[in-house]
Protein backbone atom coordinates (compact mmCIF):
# COMPACT_ATOMS: atom_id res chain seq x y z
CA UNK A 1 0.00 0.00 0.00
CA UNK A 2 1.36 3.57 -0.98
CA UNK A 3 1.56 6.61 1.48
CA UNK A 4 -1.00 9.09 2.57
CA UNK A 5 -1.13 11.75 -0.18
CA UNK A 6 -2.05 15.04 0.99
CA UNK A 7 -5.22 15.69 -1.02
CA UNK A 8 -6.04 19.31 -1.24
CA UNK A 9 -9.66 18.45 0.04
CA UNK A 10 -10.92 15.14 1.94
CA UNK A 11 -13.86 14.02 -0.15
CA UNK A 12 -16.27 11.30 1.33
CA UNK A 13 -16.99 9.20 -1.95
CA UNK A 14 -19.93 6.49 -2.11
CA UNK A 15 -18.98 4.01 -4.58
CA UNK A 16 -22.19 2.26 -6.18
CA UNK A 17 -21.10 -1.19 -6.76
CA UNK A 18 -18.55 -3.72 -6.11
CA UNK A 19 -16.77 -5.39 -9.30
CA UNK A 20 -13.32 -4.85 -10.45
CA UNK A 21 -13.47 -1.52 -11.21
CA UNK A 22 -15.36 -0.25 -8.42
CA UNK A 23 -13.10 -1.67 -5.91
CA UNK A 24 -10.26 -1.16 -7.47
CA UNK A 25 -11.06 2.79 -7.49
CA UNK A 26 -12.19 2.82 -4.05
CA UNK A 27 -8.70 1.34 -2.82
CA UNK A 28 -6.73 3.88 -5.14
CA UNK A 29 -9.14 6.86 -3.49
CA UNK A 30 -9.16 5.39 0.45
CA UNK A 31 -4.92 5.56 0.23
CA UNK A 32 -5.05 8.67 -1.31
CA UNK A 33 -6.75 10.40 1.93
CA UNK A 34 -10.68 10.04 0.20
CA UNK A 35 -13.24 9.19 2.93
CA UNK A 36 -14.93 6.04 0.84
CA UNK A 37 -18.25 4.09 1.39
CA UNK A 38 -18.63 0.87 -0.96
CA UNK A 39 -22.57 -0.20 -1.87
CA UNK A 40 -23.59 -3.08 -3.82
CA UNK A 41 -26.91 -4.35 -4.56
CA UNK A 42 -25.49 -7.80 -3.66
CA UNK A 43 -25.73 -8.51 0.28
CA UNK A 44 -23.49 -11.63 -0.32
CA UNK A 45 -20.90 -9.83 -1.83
CA UNK A 46 -20.56 -7.13 0.98
CA UNK A 47 -20.65 -9.79 3.27
CA UNK A 48 -17.32 -11.38 1.86
CA UNK A 49 -15.33 -8.69 1.28
CA UNK A 50 -16.19 -7.16 4.85
CA UNK A 51 -14.79 -10.55 5.86
CA UNK A 52 -11.87 -11.37 3.73
CA UNK A 53 -10.99 -7.51 2.91
CA UNK A 54 -10.14 -9.19 -1.07
CA UNK A 55 -12.60 -8.39 -4.38
CA UNK A 56 -12.61 -11.77 -6.46
CA UNK A 57 -11.22 -10.87 -9.31
CA UNK A 58 -8.52 -8.59 -8.05
CA UNK A 59 -7.11 -11.50 -5.51
CA UNK A 60 -4.12 -9.63 -4.81
CA UNK A 61 -5.43 -6.58 -3.65
CA UNK A 62 -5.76 -6.10 -0.26
CA UNK A 63 -8.99 -3.45 0.65
CA UNK A 64 -7.85 -0.67 3.36
CA UNK A 65 -9.42 -1.08 6.62
CA UNK A 66 -10.75 3.13 6.08
CA UNK A 67 -13.10 1.58 3.43
CA UNK A 68 -17.05 0.95 4.80
CA UNK A 69 -19.45 -1.18 2.95
CA UNK A 70 -23.08 -0.93 3.17
CA UNK A 71 -25.92 -2.50 1.44
CA UNK A 72 -28.37 0.09 2.06
CA UNK A 73 -28.15 2.47 -0.83
CA UNK A 74 -29.49 5.54 1.21
CA UNK A 75 -26.97 5.38 3.67
CA UNK A 76 -24.24 5.66 0.51
CA UNK A 77 -26.42 8.92 -0.61
CA UNK A 78 -26.03 10.03 2.68
CA UNK A 79 -23.70 13.32 3.28
CA UNK A 80 -21.31 11.64 0.22
CA UNK A 81 -19.86 14.75 -2.06
CA UNK A 82 -19.33 12.30 -4.73
CA UNK A 83 -21.39 8.99 -5.90
CA UNK A 84 -19.00 7.09 -8.56
CA UNK A 85 -21.05 4.79 -10.25
CA UNK A 86 -19.41 1.53 -10.79
CA UNK A 87 -21.69 -0.94 -12.00
CA UNK A 88 -21.95 -2.64 -15.58
CA UNK A 89 -24.29 -0.39 -17.90
CA UNK A 90 -26.92 -2.94 -17.34
CA UNK A 91 -27.29 -2.00 -14.54
CA UNK A 92 -26.88 1.74 -14.73
CA UNK A 93 -30.73 2.37 -15.42
CA UNK A 94 -32.07 0.44 -12.38
CA UNK A 95 -29.08 1.70 -9.76
CA UNK A 96 -29.85 5.34 -11.20
CA UNK A 97 -33.83 5.08 -10.26
CA UNK A 98 -32.98 3.84 -6.96
CA UNK A 99 -30.34 6.15 -6.47
CA UNK A 100 -32.24 9.60 -7.61
CA UNK A 101 -34.62 9.12 -4.67
CA UNK A 102 -31.63 9.88 -2.15
CA UNK A 103 -29.56 11.57 -4.01
CA UNK A 104 -28.94 15.39 -2.28
CA UNK A 105 -28.99 18.12 -4.58
CA UNK A 106 -25.03 19.29 -4.08
CA UNK A 107 -24.11 15.45 -5.01
CA UNK A 108 -21.73 15.18 -8.35
CA UNK A 109 -22.21 11.81 -9.67
CA UNK A 110 -19.58 10.39 -11.20
CA UNK A 111 -19.85 7.71 -13.90
CA UNK A 112 -17.17 4.96 -15.26
CA UNK A 113 -19.64 2.72 -16.26
CA UNK A 114 -18.88 1.96 -20.61
CA UNK A 115 -21.96 1.54 -22.94
CA UNK A 116 -24.84 2.80 -25.00
CA UNK A 117 -27.98 1.72 -23.82
CA UNK A 118 -29.82 -0.26 -27.00
CA UNK A 119 -33.38 0.67 -26.94
CA UNK A 120 -32.83 4.33 -26.13
CA UNK A 121 -29.30 4.70 -27.58
CA UNK A 122 -28.45 6.53 -24.58
CA UNK A 123 -25.09 7.24 -23.31
CA UNK A 124 -24.79 6.11 -19.58
CA UNK A 125 -24.41 9.25 -17.90
CA UNK A 126 -27.90 10.23 -20.19
CA UNK A 127 -29.25 7.47 -19.22
CA UNK A 128 -28.70 8.14 -15.39
CA UNK A 129 -29.72 11.64 -16.01
CA UNK A 130 -33.16 10.67 -17.67
CA UNK A 131 -33.66 8.64 -14.03
CA UNK A 132 -32.75 11.78 -12.03
CA UNK A 133 -35.06 13.67 -14.44
CA UNK A 134 -38.11 11.68 -13.64
CA UNK A 135 -37.22 12.16 -10.09
CA UNK A 136 -36.89 16.28 -10.44
CA UNK A 137 -33.20 16.36 -10.45
CA UNK A 138 -30.79 17.58 -12.17
CA UNK A 139 -27.16 16.71 -10.79
CA UNK A 140 -24.24 17.08 -12.68
CA UNK A 141 -22.85 13.98 -14.32
CA UNK A 142 -19.08 13.83 -14.99
CA UNK A 143 -18.00 10.85 -17.46
CA UNK A 144 -14.72 8.99 -16.24
CA UNK A 145 -13.26 7.01 -18.67
CA UNK A 146 -9.66 6.21 -20.34
CA UNK A 147 -7.61 3.35 -20.86
CA UNK A 148 -7.90 2.11 -16.96
CA UNK A 149 -7.55 -1.64 -16.49
CA UNK A 150 -8.79 -2.51 -12.71
CA UNK A 151 -6.32 -5.20 -12.46
CA UNK A 152 -3.43 -2.08 -13.36
CA UNK A 153 -4.64 0.71 -11.03
CA UNK A 154 -5.05 -2.15 -8.29
CA UNK A 155 -1.18 -2.74 -8.25
CA UNK A 156 -0.40 1.37 -8.29
CA UNK A 157 0.48 1.10 -11.93
CA UNK A 158 0.73 4.72 -13.38
CA UNK A 159 -2.63 5.33 -15.31
CA UNK A 160 -4.67 8.40 -17.37
CA UNK A 161 -7.87 8.97 -17.25
CA UNK A 162 -10.28 11.61 -19.19
CA UNK A 163 -13.03 13.81 -16.35
CA UNK A 164 -15.84 14.86 -18.66
CA UNK A 165 -18.18 17.27 -18.40
CA UNK A 166 -19.85 20.33 -20.65
CA UNK A 167 -18.87 22.29 -17.70
CA UNK A 168 -15.20 22.82 -17.21
CA UNK A 169 -15.19 23.56 -13.60
CA UNK A 170 -17.06 20.64 -12.76
CA UNK A 171 -14.73 18.16 -14.79
CA UNK A 172 -11.61 20.20 -12.98
CA UNK A 173 -13.12 19.15 -9.88
CA UNK A 174 -13.15 15.72 -10.28
CA UNK A 175 -10.16 16.02 -12.05
CA UNK A 176 -8.63 17.04 -8.67
CA UNK A 177 -10.08 14.11 -6.93
CA UNK A 178 -8.56 11.97 -9.08
CA UNK A 179 -5.00 12.81 -9.58
CA UNK A 180 -2.57 11.52 -7.43
CA UNK A 181 1.01 9.92 -7.67
CA UNK A 182 -0.87 6.90 -9.82
CA UNK A 183 -3.57 8.53 -11.77
CA UNK A 184 -3.37 11.90 -13.93
CA UNK A 185 -6.35 12.76 -14.72
CA UNK A 186 -7.30 14.91 -17.52
CA UNK A 187 -10.75 17.33 -18.90
CA UNK A 188 -13.08 17.43 -21.99
CA UNK A 189 -16.33 19.13 -22.46
CA UNK A 190 -17.10 16.38 -25.01
CA UNK A 191 -18.92 14.20 -22.98
CA UNK A 192 -20.92 12.62 -25.82
CA UNK A 193 -17.28 11.36 -27.91
CA UNK A 194 -15.82 10.57 -24.33
CA UNK A 195 -18.39 8.15 -23.68
CA UNK A 196 -19.34 6.94 -27.32
CA UNK A 197 -15.55 5.84 -27.74
CA UNK A 198 -15.72 4.08 -24.06
CA UNK A 199 -18.95 1.86 -25.20
CA UNK A 200 -17.43 1.34 -29.10
CA UNK A 201 -14.09 0.25 -28.25
CA UNK A 202 -15.02 -2.66 -26.91
CA UNK A 203 -16.71 -3.89 -29.62
CA UNK A 204 -13.40 -3.41 -31.83
CA UNK A 205 -11.73 -5.05 -28.97
CA UNK A 206 -13.97 -8.27 -29.38
CA UNK A 207 -12.89 -8.20 -32.85
CA UNK A 208 -9.04 -7.85 -31.98
CA UNK A 209 -9.61 -11.03 -29.98
CA UNK A 210 -11.33 -12.76 -32.59
CA UNK A 211 -8.19 -11.93 -35.23
CA UNK A 212 -5.47 -13.41 -32.58
CA UNK A 213 -8.29 -16.11 -32.11
CA UNK A 214 -8.08 -17.16 -35.67
CA UNK A 215 -4.11 -17.12 -35.73
CA UNK A 216 -3.48 -14.26 -37.59
CA UNK A 217 -1.03 -11.70 -36.61
CA UNK A 218 -0.29 -8.49 -35.16
CA UNK A 219 -0.38 -6.82 -39.06
CA UNK A 220 -4.12 -7.81 -38.61
CA UNK A 221 -4.30 -6.15 -35.48
CA UNK A 222 -2.41 -3.06 -35.99
CA UNK A 223 -5.27 -2.32 -39.24
CA UNK A 224 -8.73 -3.06 -36.69
CA UNK A 225 -7.86 -1.11 -34.26
CA UNK A 226 -6.92 2.21 -37.23
CA UNK A 227 -9.43 1.44 -38.99
CA UNK A 228 -12.20 0.27 -36.07
CA UNK A 229 -11.04 3.91 -34.99
CA UNK A 230 -11.82 5.38 -37.86
CA UNK A 231 -15.45 4.17 -38.05
CA UNK A 232 -15.90 5.10 -34.01
CA UNK A 233 -14.71 8.83 -35.09
CA UNK A 234 -16.78 8.66 -38.48
CA UNK A 235 -19.53 8.08 -36.44
CA UNK A 236 -19.13 10.55 -33.51
CA UNK A 237 -18.42 13.35 -35.91
CA UNK A 238 -21.65 13.04 -37.41
CA UNK A 239 -23.34 13.17 -34.53
CA UNK A 240 -21.35 16.64 -33.06
CA UNK A 241 -18.26 14.96 -30.93
CA UNK A 242 -15.07 16.51 -30.93
CA UNK A 243 -12.26 15.29 -33.24
CA UNK A 244 -9.76 15.75 -30.85
CA UNK A 245 -11.83 13.34 -28.31
CA UNK A 246 -11.14 10.36 -31.06
CA UNK A 247 -7.43 10.91 -30.78
CA UNK A 248 -7.43 11.08 -26.45
CA UNK A 249 -7.26 8.92 -24.10
CA UNK A 250 -10.87 7.74 -24.29
CA UNK A 251 -10.75 7.16 -28.04
CA UNK A 252 -7.28 5.84 -29.28
CA UNK A 253 -5.63 5.71 -25.40
CA UNK A 254 -8.95 3.29 -24.28
CA UNK A 255 -8.74 1.48 -28.04
CA UNK A 256 -5.20 0.40 -27.80
CA UNK A 257 -4.96 -0.53 -24.11
CA UNK A 258 -8.49 -2.62 -24.32
CA UNK A 259 -7.78 -4.35 -27.98
CA UNK A 260 -3.79 -5.41 -26.93
CA UNK A 261 -3.67 -6.34 -23.29
CA UNK A 262 -4.06 -9.60 -22.21
CA UNK A 263 -6.46 -8.04 -19.49
CA UNK A 264 -9.01 -7.31 -21.51
CA UNK A 265 -12.38 -9.51 -21.53
CA UNK A 266 -13.48 -8.43 -24.14
CA UNK A 267 -10.30 -9.49 -26.27
CA UNK A 268 -10.14 -12.59 -24.08
CA UNK A 269 -13.96 -12.90 -25.04
CA UNK A 270 -13.49 -12.18 -28.86
CA UNK A 271 -10.15 -14.82 -28.75
CA UNK A 272 -12.27 -17.80 -27.17
CA UNK A 273 -14.76 -16.91 -30.19
CA UNK A 274 -12.01 -16.98 -32.73
CA UNK A 275 -10.67 -20.43 -31.27
CA UNK A 276 -14.27 -21.92 -32.11
CA UNK A 277 -16.43 -21.08 -28.93
CA UNK A 278 -19.94 -20.23 -29.24
CA UNK A 279 -20.47 -16.38 -28.50
CA UNK A 280 -22.37 -17.70 -24.85
CA UNK A 281 -19.60 -19.91 -23.59
CA UNK A 282 -16.76 -17.70 -24.69
CA UNK A 283 -18.69 -15.42 -22.05
CA UNK A 284 -19.47 -17.98 -19.56
CA UNK A 285 -15.85 -19.18 -20.01
CA UNK A 286 -14.64 -15.20 -18.81
CA UNK A 287 -17.31 -15.04 -16.18
CA UNK A 288 -17.10 -11.18 -15.79
CA UNK A 289 -19.55 -8.46 -17.46
CA UNK A 290 -18.67 -8.28 -21.29
CA UNK A 291 -19.87 -5.02 -22.99
CA UNK A 292 -18.73 -4.89 -26.21
CA UNK A 293 -21.13 -7.64 -26.87
CA UNK A 294 -23.67 -5.20 -24.72
CA UNK A 295 -22.73 -2.38 -26.95
CA UNK A 296 -23.45 -4.09 -30.63
CA UNK A 297 -26.92 -3.48 -30.93
CA UNK A 298 -26.64 0.17 -29.59
CA UNK A 299 -23.96 0.76 -32.38
CA UNK A 300 -25.83 -0.91 -35.08
CA UNK A 301 -29.06 1.91 -34.55
CA UNK A 302 -26.86 4.24 -33.93
CA UNK A 303 -24.88 3.84 -37.40
CA UNK A 304 -28.41 3.73 -38.67
CA UNK A 305 -29.37 6.43 -37.33
CA UNK A 306 -26.88 8.56 -38.64
CA UNK A 307 -26.42 7.01 -41.71
CA UNK A 308 -22.99 6.06 -41.05
CA UNK A 309 -21.10 2.61 -42.31
CA UNK A 310 -19.51 0.58 -39.66
CA UNK A 311 -17.86 -2.60 -41.10
CA UNK A 312 -15.71 -3.86 -38.05
CA UNK A 313 -19.04 -3.40 -36.04
CA UNK A 314 -21.38 -4.60 -38.23
CA UNK A 315 -18.69 -8.25 -38.75
CA UNK A 316 -18.47 -8.49 -35.24
CA UNK A 317 -22.60 -7.75 -34.89
CA UNK A 318 -22.31 -10.44 -37.96
CA UNK A 319 -20.37 -13.15 -35.80
CA UNK A 320 -21.67 -12.93 -32.23
CA UNK A 321 -25.63 -12.26 -32.90
CA UNK A 322 -26.08 -14.03 -36.21
CA UNK A 323 -24.10 -17.02 -36.15
CA UNK A 324 -21.85 -15.82 -38.94
CA UNK A 325 -18.35 -17.61 -39.24
CA UNK A 326 -15.23 -15.51 -38.04
CA UNK A 327 -12.90 -16.36 -40.96
CA UNK A 328 -15.76 -15.81 -43.30
CA UNK A 329 -16.07 -12.08 -41.76
CA UNK A 330 -12.49 -11.40 -42.02
CA UNK A 331 -12.62 -12.23 -46.11
CA UNK A 332 -15.58 -10.24 -46.57
CA UNK A 333 -13.76 -6.68 -44.74
CA UNK A 334 -10.74 -7.65 -46.68
CA UNK A 335 -12.88 -7.92 -49.66
CA UNK A 336 -14.97 -4.52 -49.65
CA UNK A 337 -14.16 -1.93 -52.06
CA UNK A 338 -10.91 0.30 -51.89
CA UNK A 339 -11.35 3.17 -50.41
CA UNK A 340 -9.20 6.56 -49.36
CA UNK A 341 -7.85 7.07 -45.36
CA UNK A 342 -8.12 11.05 -46.48
CA UNK A 343 -11.49 12.53 -45.09
CA UNK A 344 -10.83 15.84 -43.96
CA UNK A 345 -8.57 17.79 -46.74
CA UNK A 346 -11.73 17.48 -49.11
CA UNK A 347 -11.12 20.88 -50.25
CA UNK A 348 -8.17 20.39 -51.05
CA UNK A 349 -8.89 16.91 -52.59
CA UNK A 350 -11.80 18.89 -54.63
CA UNK A 351 -9.44 21.73 -55.72
CA UNK A 352 -6.83 18.82 -57.32
CA UNK A 353 -9.07 17.17 -59.31
CA UNK A 354 -10.83 20.16 -60.49
CA UNK A 355 -7.28 21.94 -61.41
CA UNK A 356 -6.42 18.56 -63.12
CA UNK A 357 -10.41 18.47 -65.04
CA UNK A 358 -9.82 22.05 -66.07
CA UNK A 359 -6.62 21.99 -67.31
CA UNK A 360 -8.07 19.25 -69.50
CA UNK A 361 -11.20 21.52 -71.05
CA UNK A 362 -8.47 24.28 -71.42
CA UNK A 363 -6.14 22.56 -73.23
CA UNK A 364 -9.35 21.25 -75.68
CA UNK A 365 -10.03 25.13 -76.00
CA UNK A 366 -13.23 24.58 -73.93
CA UNK A 367 -14.68 27.10 -71.05
CA UNK A 368 -13.52 26.36 -67.61
CA UNK A 369 -14.47 27.03 -63.88
CA UNK A 370 -13.45 30.58 -63.36
CA UNK A 371 -11.27 30.96 -60.08
CA UNK A 372 -11.19 33.82 -57.88
CA UNK A 373 -7.82 34.59 -55.48
CA UNK A 374 -7.49 36.80 -52.95
CA UNK A 375 -4.74 37.89 -50.06
CA UNK A 376 -5.06 38.89 -46.25
CA UNK A 377 -4.33 38.69 -42.45
CA UNK A 378 -7.89 37.40 -41.49
CA UNK A 379 -6.96 38.00 -37.91
CA UNK A 380 -10.14 39.31 -35.88
CA UNK A 381 -12.72 38.10 -38.79
CA UNK A 382 -15.44 40.08 -39.38
CA UNK A 383 -18.41 41.27 -41.13
CA UNK A 384 -15.92 43.21 -43.51
CA UNK A 385 -13.70 40.14 -44.14
CA UNK A 386 -16.82 37.78 -44.64
CA UNK A 387 -18.54 40.67 -47.50
CA UNK A 388 -15.49 40.84 -48.98
CA UNK A 389 -15.50 37.00 -49.56
CA UNK A 390 -18.34 37.09 -50.14
CA UNK A 391 -18.25 39.35 -53.09
CA UNK A 392 -15.24 37.65 -54.33
CA UNK A 393 -16.76 34.70 -54.82
CA UNK A 394 -19.61 36.14 -56.36
CA UNK A 395 -16.66 37.07 -59.57
CA UNK A 396 -15.70 33.53 -60.10
CA UNK A 397 -16.72 29.72 -59.43
CA UNK A 398 -13.68 28.89 -57.08
CA UNK A 399 -12.37 31.14 -54.61
CA UNK A 400 -9.11 30.83 -52.92
CA UNK A 401 -7.83 32.74 -49.93
CA UNK A 402 -4.18 32.70 -49.05
CA UNK A 403 -3.61 34.14 -45.25
CA UNK A 404 -0.34 36.05 -44.29
CA UNK A 405 1.50 33.24 -42.14
CA UNK A 406 2.91 34.23 -38.80
CA UNK A 407 6.38 34.47 -40.13
CA UNK A 408 5.68 36.92 -43.04
CA UNK A 409 3.41 38.97 -40.70
CA UNK A 410 6.31 39.06 -38.02
CA UNK A 411 9.11 39.55 -41.04
CA UNK A 412 7.48 41.72 -43.82
CA UNK A 413 4.48 43.12 -42.32
CA UNK A 414 6.24 43.96 -38.73
CA UNK A 415 2.81 43.39 -37.21
CA UNK A 416 1.62 40.54 -34.81
CA UNK A 417 -1.74 38.85 -34.94
CA UNK A 418 -4.03 38.23 -32.14
CA UNK A 419 -4.87 34.65 -33.62
CA UNK A 420 -1.75 31.78 -34.61
CA UNK A 421 -2.07 31.11 -38.22
CA UNK A 422 -3.87 27.65 -37.91
CA UNK A 423 -6.78 29.77 -36.17
CA UNK A 424 -7.34 32.24 -38.29
CA UNK A 425 -7.41 29.29 -40.89
CA UNK A 426 -9.66 27.48 -39.33
CA UNK A 427 -12.37 30.36 -38.86
CA UNK A 428 -11.53 31.42 -42.86
CA UNK A 429 -11.98 27.32 -44.13
CA UNK A 430 -15.22 27.91 -41.87
CA UNK A 431 -16.91 30.16 -44.20
CA UNK A 432 -19.41 28.52 -46.88
CA UNK A 433 -18.03 30.86 -50.15
CA UNK A 434 -14.41 29.49 -49.60
CA UNK A 435 -13.77 27.03 -51.62
CA UNK A 436 -9.15 26.76 -50.39
CA UNK A 437 -6.97 28.61 -47.85
CA UNK A 438 -3.42 28.26 -48.40
CA UNK A 439 -0.85 29.82 -46.73
CA UNK A 440 1.21 33.41 -47.82
CA UNK A 441 4.76 33.39 -46.59
CA UNK A 442 6.90 36.22 -49.44
CA UNK A 443 5.33 39.25 -51.29
CA UNK A 444 7.13 37.28 -54.37
CA UNK A 445 4.39 34.23 -53.88
CA UNK A 446 1.76 36.14 -55.65
CA UNK A 447 2.99 36.44 -59.17
CA UNK A 448 3.84 32.35 -59.13
CA UNK A 449 0.07 31.77 -57.25
CA UNK A 450 -1.42 32.89 -60.21
CA UNK A 451 0.02 30.23 -62.40
CA UNK A 452 -0.39 27.38 -59.97
CA UNK A 453 -3.64 27.85 -58.99
CA UNK A 454 -4.69 28.67 -62.48
CA UNK A 455 -6.46 32.00 -61.45
CA UNK A 456 -8.44 34.17 -63.24
CA UNK A 457 -9.28 37.05 -61.04
CA UNK A 458 -7.60 38.68 -58.03
CA UNK A 459 -9.26 40.22 -55.63
CA UNK A 460 -8.87 42.90 -53.31
CA UNK A 461 -10.00 45.77 -50.85
CA UNK A 462 -9.66 48.97 -52.54
CA UNK A 463 -7.05 50.27 -49.53
CA UNK A 464 -4.64 48.42 -52.01
CA UNK A 465 -5.59 50.07 -54.86
CA UNK A 466 -3.38 50.42 -57.91
CA UNK A 467 -0.39 48.23 -56.15
CA UNK A 468 -0.91 44.79 -57.72
CA UNK A 469 -1.41 45.54 -61.41
CA UNK A 470 1.40 44.73 -62.15
CA UNK A 471 -0.57 41.07 -62.05
CA UNK A 472 -2.01 42.01 -65.14
CA UNK A 473 1.01 40.94 -67.20
CA UNK A 474 0.46 37.43 -65.67
CA UNK A 475 -2.49 37.13 -67.44
CA UNK A 476 -5.36 37.68 -64.38
CA UNK A 477 -7.96 40.74 -64.24
CA UNK A 478 -7.35 42.48 -61.07
CA UNK A 479 -10.27 43.73 -59.18
CA UNK A 480 -10.73 46.29 -56.13
CA UNK A 481 -13.43 46.27 -54.14
CA UNK A 482 -14.84 49.05 -52.03
CA UNK A 483 -14.19 47.98 -48.17
CA UNK A 484 -17.31 47.76 -45.87
CA UNK A 485 -17.40 51.18 -44.44
CA UNK A 486 -18.30 50.59 -40.98
CA UNK A 487 -15.80 48.12 -39.81
CA UNK A 488 -12.02 47.29 -39.94
CA UNK A 489 -9.87 44.90 -37.92
CA UNK A 490 -7.64 47.62 -36.30
CA UNK A 491 -11.11 49.71 -35.12
CA UNK A 492 -12.22 46.39 -33.80
CA UNK A 493 -9.04 46.16 -31.77
CA UNK A 494 -9.16 49.82 -30.50
CA UNK A 495 -12.70 49.18 -29.39
CA UNK A 496 -12.35 45.73 -27.91
CA UNK A 497 -11.16 47.76 -24.82
CA UNK A 498 -14.02 49.80 -24.03
CA UNK A 499 -16.76 47.43 -25.77
CA UNK A 500 -18.02 46.23 -22.36
CA UNK A 501 -18.53 49.92 -20.46
CA UNK A 502 -21.75 51.15 -20.31
CA UNK A 503 -22.02 54.71 -19.26
CA UNK A 504 -18.70 54.75 -18.12
CA UNK A 505 -18.57 51.42 -16.29
CA UNK A 506 -17.35 48.06 -17.04
CA UNK A 507 -20.28 45.37 -16.98
CA UNK A 508 -18.00 42.30 -17.15
CA UNK A 509 -20.42 40.05 -15.20
CA UNK A 510 -24.40 39.02 -15.91
CA UNK A 511 -25.29 38.40 -11.93
CA UNK A 512 -26.28 42.05 -11.89
CA UNK A 513 -28.57 41.67 -15.02
CA UNK A 514 -32.48 40.73 -14.69
CA UNK A 515 -32.91 38.77 -17.35
CA UNK A 516 -36.74 38.22 -16.49
CA UNK A 517 -37.59 41.80 -15.78
CA UNK A 518 -41.09 41.19 -15.80
CA UNK A 519 -41.60 39.17 -12.59
N1 LIG B 1 -12.75 -3.53 -14.91
C1 LIG B 1 -12.12 -2.52 -15.45
O1 LIG B 1 -10.90 -2.51 -15.59
C2 LIG B 1 -12.89 -1.33 -15.92
C3 LIG B 1 -12.20 -0.17 -16.24
C4 LIG B 1 -12.91 0.94 -16.69
C5 LIG B 1 -14.29 0.88 -16.79
N2 LIG B 1 -14.94 -0.26 -16.46
C6 LIG B 1 -16.40 -0.26 -16.57
O2 LIG B 1 -16.95 -0.31 -15.28
C7 LIG B 1 -18.17 -1.03 -15.27
C8 LIG B 1 -18.10 -2.12 -14.22
O3 LIG B 1 -17.09 -3.01 -14.62
P1 LIG B 1 -16.45 -4.08 -13.63
O4 LIG B 1 -15.19 -4.51 -14.24
O5 LIG B 1 -16.38 -3.55 -12.26
O6 LIG B 1 -17.54 -5.24 -13.77
P2 LIG B 1 -17.76 -6.52 -12.83
O7 LIG B 1 -18.25 -7.60 -13.69
O8 LIG B 1 -16.58 -6.76 -11.99
O9 LIG B 1 -18.97 -5.95 -11.94
C9 LIG B 1 -19.84 -6.81 -11.31
C10 LIG B 1 -20.53 -6.05 -10.20
O10 LIG B 1 -21.78 -5.54 -10.63
C11 LIG B 1 -22.59 -5.38 -9.47
N3 LIG B 1 -23.93 -5.94 -9.69
C12 LIG B 1 -24.26 -7.22 -9.97
N4 LIG B 1 -25.60 -7.34 -10.09
C13 LIG B 1 -26.12 -6.12 -9.89
C14 LIG B 1 -27.43 -5.58 -9.91
N5 LIG B 1 -28.48 -6.34 -10.15
N6 LIG B 1 -27.59 -4.23 -9.69
C15 LIG B 1 -26.54 -3.44 -9.46
N7 LIG B 1 -25.27 -3.89 -9.43
C16 LIG B 1 -25.06 -5.21 -9.66
C17 LIG B 1 -21.93 -6.14 -8.33
O11 LIG B 1 -21.37 -5.23 -7.42
C18 LIG B 1 -20.87 -6.93 -9.02
O12 LIG B 1 -19.71 -7.14 -8.25
C19 LIG B 1 -18.34 -1.57 -16.68
O13 LIG B 1 -19.21 -0.72 -17.41
C20 LIG B 1 -16.96 -1.48 -17.28
O14 LIG B 1 -16.96 -1.29 -18.67
C21 LIG B 1 -14.27 -1.37 -16.01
Amino acid sequence: MGTIYKSIDKTKISVIGAGTWGMALARMLSIYGHTITVWSALPAEIEELNKTRRQKNLPNMEIPEDITFTTELSNACAEADILLFAVPSVFVRNTAKAVSDCINPEQIIVDVAKGIESDTLMTMSEVISDELQKAGKSNPIVALSGPTHAEEVARDIPTTIVAAHEDLAIAEKVQEIFTNPVMRAYTNTDVKGVELCGALKNIIALASGIIYGLGFGDNTKAALITRGLAEIERLGLRMGCLPDTFSGLAGMGDLIVTATSKHSRNSRCGYLIGQGYEPDDAIKQVGMVVEGINAIPAAIGLAKKYDVEIPIISAVNEVINHGGSPKQAVKELMGRDTTTELSKPILDLNYESAVIKNTAIRIRGEQSMKRVITYGTYDLLHYGHINLLRRAKALGDYLIVVISSDEFNWNEKHKKCYFTYEQRKALVEAIRYVDLVIPEESWTQKRSDMHEYHVDTFVMGDDWKGKFDFLKEEGVEVVYLPRTPEISSSQIKKDLYDANAVDGESKTSHDDINTDPGK
